[in-house]
């Protein structure tokens, strides 16, 4: 009889990256400074100060650091993800920061789980950042996502630019990444390098210091350059949208875009919905 959860197995077949593992090792770089511009990210975009009395739902909560972020701005969390190190990672946090605190719970699950979205109850805030399009079956999981909402809830996701054949080749380049040792030592050597350069020959174009820029990464929800990269270049099941679909599927659903922040090459474009 296997021993392997169905996660692990995706993994063995170089179907999912861990992104779990990247977590571990980003949080080990947490700091106040990080923290602050989760919170930020969350107040620009849900147009509020603080979240008091509301309820947050963080699908997919990777890190933790965006539940932490919720949580330190008054909400009850409850933050649940596939990977068990990016629940470890969740959890890590909570009991680091939040460690008797009842309003803030953290368990595996899944987003393509009815069963278990069924029993979660609705939310006045349901977040789901940059995960729907790892599910390998986004359009599903997005339309999971909805009936979490309150009748005037808010819906915050962030789902990968199309791009068109641009993203096929990314694609591609995620499937080597995630063939073993040598696929990522491969894919890393070639787009790390890639991606400094590129880093650095901006930021002197711009008459910036590419160190300080680098520091000044991290203004953007608080992450991590080194982490984002790896995020990008392994990240498996990948998807893309463009906002014309988003858009009217949440149209047709009954909800209106709040707020959009739009991503014209590679990365997340950024959508608040919430209910006609
Ligand atoms: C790129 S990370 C984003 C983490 C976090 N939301 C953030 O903004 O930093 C994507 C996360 O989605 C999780 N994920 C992938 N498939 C999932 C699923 N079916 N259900 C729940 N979480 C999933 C991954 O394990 C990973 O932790």
């Amino acid at each position: 009889m296997s021993t392997f959860t169905q996660h692990e197995i995706e993994v063995l077949e170089g179907k999912r990256f861990k992104f779990g593992k990247n977590w571990l090792s980003f949080i080990k770089t947490l700091n106040v400074e990080r923290i602050n511009n989760a919170e930020n990210s969350l107040k620009e975009f849900l147009k509020c100060e603080s979240l008091n009395n509301k309820t947050f739902i963080d699908i997919g909560s990777g890190s933790g650091m965006f539940s932490l972020a919720a949580k330190n701005l008054g909400a009850n969390v409850f933050s649940f993800d596939y990977d068990g190190s990016s629940v470890e990672s969740t959890q890590i946090l909570k009991e680091k920061y939040y460690q008797t605190d009842e309003n803030w719970k953290v368990t595996q699950g899944s987003v393509l789980d009815k069963d278990f979205l069924n029993s979660l109850g609705t939310y006045d805030i349901v977040y789901s950042w940059g995960v729907l399009h790892h599910t390998s079956a986004m359009w599903e999981a997005i339309g999971n996502v909805i009936p979490l909402a309150k009748p005037d809830g808010e819906i915050f996701i962030a789902l990968y630019n199309d791009q068109g054949p641009t993203s096929k080749k990314w694609l591609k380049v995620k499937q080597i990444y995630n063939k073993g040792f040598w696929g990522k030592l491969f894919i890393s050597s070639i787009f790390i390098t890639y991606f400094l350069a590129n880093f650095i020959f901006y930021s002197l174009k711009q008459g910036k210091s590419p160190f300080k820029q680098w520091k000044a990464y991290k203004l953007q929800r608080g992450m991590s350059v080194y982490h984002d990269w790896h995020d990008w270049l392994g990240g498996l099941p990948f998807e893309v949208a463009s906002n014309e679909k988003v858009v009217d599927f949440f149209n047709e659903r009954g909800f209106y875009l709040k707020k959009l922040r739009t991503n014209n090459g590679l990365g997340c474009n950024q959508y608040v919905f919430k209910k006609l």
